[in-house]
């Protein structure tokens, strides 16, 4: 395991000014996880992988992008940075901010960002405003308020962030030795989509790597991507990516359009029902997380994607705790037993 920061492991694809200033929380080197069973029953003979970017510092991989907007923003002397955020965004340039002694302002669209983000946004010391609105109004906002005052952009409409957001594919790359067939993610801004195929084509270029074809995912009641035209109501259980207008829309179709794959979009049901299986593989994650595979699985049930032989590499981009209320609210209270070993012994033991 490599104890360099992500920026200087892969500094020469990294397009950074010199000016950077190197801010790291460990962010990257997250693991490929093989997935045999859930491909068995996917209908088998492929290889499935789940790049698990929950597992970075902050539970997302909005990390690897904020490593580099915030190392950028530091060494050309930027005081406060600004997103706005359906919550990962804003956990993790609140905490990018508080390691480099910057001051973090987050725009959250009201009552639509799980608890885990907010209370990361909070306890790493960011500013948090709630916005009347949409995530899309939110960044319509800062955009604006950008162009007013000093103040640093730290959205994926930043090109650092996606200098950064493309390590993950180099990473992938590094482990298989080569790109996979298929990469599968959720979409809903469209910065890593954008960046995942920015890297592969680079990495491709220069170890002849090979490329994905790649699948983007939106959740069916936010999937302007899909609908050819933008959402003024986005709604779905999968608040990551409950996003109307897509800042980096053009550059999804593409990347979508160039790699021999597509964009899709998956209901609320079929996110939970992949979010439920994964996490009985013991890889729990936030719904929007399980889009990428939920729609590498419908696409296989459908006969339009043949896996045979292929190897597959699915990304789940935040960790489940993230979003506890989505698991804790459909469950039924935990059994309440008496301190007494007869009442345990039959509550196990009875079918
Ligand atoms: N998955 C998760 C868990 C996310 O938080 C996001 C985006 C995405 C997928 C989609 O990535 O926007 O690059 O297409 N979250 C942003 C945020 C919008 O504010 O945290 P994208």
């Amino acid at each position: 395991m490599s104890t360099q920061p992500l920026l200087h492991r892969y500094r020469s694809f990294l397009d950074l000014p010199s000016h950077t200033q190197i801010v790291t929380l460990s962010e990257g080197n997250t693991p490929l996880i093989p997935m045999p069973r859930l491909a068995e029953q996917l209908g088998g003979k492929f290889e499935l992988y789940v790049k698990y970017e929950g597992l970075n510092p902050t539970g997302s991989f909005k990390d690897r992008g904020m490593t580099a907007a915030i190392s950028e923003a530091v060494g050309r002397g930027a005081k406060t940075v600004i997103c706005a955020s359906t919550g990962n965004t804003a956990a993790s340039a609140a905490a990018y901010a508080a390691r480099a002694g910057l001051r973090a302002v987050v725009l959250i669209p009201q009552g639509k960002v799980a608890a885990g983000k907010l209370a990361g946004a909070v306890a790493y010391g960011a500013q948090v405003i709630q916005i009347e609105g949409s995530f899309d109004d939110a960044l319509h906002l800062v955009v604006e308020i950008c162009q007013r005052h000093p103040i640093a952009l730290v959205n994926s409409l930043n090109p650092y962030r996606l200098e950064g957001q493309k390590t993950a594919a180099f990473e992938i790359c590094d482990a298989l030795g080569e790109a996979p067939d298929w990469l599968c993610l959720p979409v809903g801004n469209a910065g890593n989509i954008t960046s995942y195929w920015m890297g592969f084509r680079q990495y491709d270029q220069v170890n002849q790597s090979g490329l994905p074809h790649v699948l983007g995912v939106q959740a069916s009641g936010a999937a302007p991507l899909v609908l050819g035209h933008a959402v003024d109501h986005p709604e779905t259980v999968a608040t990551a990516i409950r996003i109307g207008r897509p800042a980096r829309g053009e550059q999804a179709l593409q990347a979508a359009e160039e790699s021999g794959g597509r964009i899709i979009a998956v209901s609320d049901e079929q996110i939970l029902a992949m979010q439920k299986t994964l996490a009985c593989e013991g890889v729990w994650v936030e719904p929007a997380s399980a889009a990428g595979l939920a729609g590498f699985a419908s696409e296989v049930a459908a006969g339009r994607i043949q896996p045979k032989g292929k190897r597959i590499v699915a990304i789940c981009t935040g960790h489940g705790l993230k979003d506890p209320d989505i698991v804790v609210k459909s469950m039924p209270a935990p059994q309440l037993l008496a301190v007494d070993l007869a009442t345990l012994e039959e509550a196990i033991l009875t079918p």
